[in-house]
């Protein structure tokens, strides 16, 4: 039977996320012999990334894409994938997500907040942007209002650096730097491009605090509801997605990065001293979130995979 599905995607069209969700369709379409159409609602258009999770989980919504750090209220244990300085690069994201990790993660996701992870978009690290001036130090951050997510690990990030940060949706964030009720925010190049935030911010610190991670999410219901050609059909489409994903944030963000100074007039600090004082500072956050990810070994376990040493006791 011919079905047509409804996907959210938090990001504007020409992101990691709409890249994603535009080869999922395509490959479900393939998969299906065109019998599961997908309908892409790019910008927030289905509601902020936050309730798209509530409302994949009741069955009023099939899919969605959004940021990881948006599903880390309903599900803590994927905080690990969002502690500051824990994923340096893309290879780390994509063995950690393509893993045992990631199926641990997507199983504790469907057990706490009722969806399924079905793929998964890379879109690189997190860099910080303000209207106001060069940004190389924590201590930069002085006098300047940063927009995080509603994730208590960002906000305790920001906390280390010694500024209280402003949690808002993302839906209003665009809005919020435009007005100046916040002067800054983070998200990767890619994402930065195709939200136009260079409309509304100068300044991007070359900084990798945060590797962004965006998985396709099914309501679990929805995903049982369905024939097991059709379950075959959704992981293998996510799949593909998944690796194509990996593929245009390595072809694509180097170019997007030059386009952000070359167009757009951006201008890139480097972090001072290697970004040393960056690291050691949120880093101290670690400890504070053992217990909501599962405890300190879930967190020695992923920093076992990516090959580094145990985190620290306290
Ligand atoms: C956020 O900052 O809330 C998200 O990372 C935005 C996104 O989904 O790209």
């Amino acid at each position: 039977m011919a079905a047509t599905w409804k996907m959210a995607i938090g990001d504007a069209a020409g992101g990691t996320q709409y890249e994603l969700g535009e080869k999922f369709a395509e490959e479900m379409g393939k998969r299906t012999d065109g019998k599961v159409k997908i309908n892409l609602f790019p910008n927030g258009q289905l509601g902020s990334e936050q309730d798209t999770i509530n409302n994949a989980s009741m069955g009023m919504l099939d899919l969605s894409i959004l940021a990881i750090n948006n599903i880390t209220p309903f599900s803590p244990s994927v905080g690990v994938l969002t502690l500051p300085y824990v994923i340096h690069n893309a290879e780390d994201a994509k063995l950690l997500t393509q893993g045992a990790v990631g199926k641990e993660l997507a199983q504790n996701t469907i057990r706490d907040a009722g969806v399924r992870i079905v793929g998964w978009a890379y879109s690189g690290c997190r860099r910080l942007t303000n209207s106001v001036k060069p940004v190389a130090s924590p201590k930069d951050l002085e006098g300047l209002v940063i927009r995080v997510p509603k994730n208590e690990i960002m906000i305790a990030s920001y906390q280390a650096w010694g500024v209280n940060p402003n949690p808002l949706a993302w839906s209003e964030t665009f809005t919020a730097l435009q007005q100046g009720v916040v002067h800054g925010q983070d998200n990767p190049y890619i994402t930065i491009d195709a939200m136009k935030f260079y409309e509304v911010q100068k300044y991007v610190t070359d900084s990798c605090y945060v590797f962004s991670l965006e998985p396709l999410i099914m309501g679990e219901g929805a995903f049982q509801s369905l024939s097991s050609d059709m379950q075959t059909a959704v992981i293998e489409a996510g799949a593909a997605a998944t690796e194509h994903s990996y593929n245009y944030l390595l072809a694509s963000e180097e170019g997007i990065k030059k386009s952000l100074v070359e167009e757009h007039g951006m201008t890139i600090v480097q972090p001072a001293n290697d970004e040393s004082e960056w690291i050691a500072q949120a880093s101290t956050i670690w400890p504070k979130f053992y217990k909501s990810i599962g405890g300190k070994d879930k967190l020695d376990n992923v920093l076992g995979v990516l090959g580094r040493e145990p985190a620290p006791e306290k």
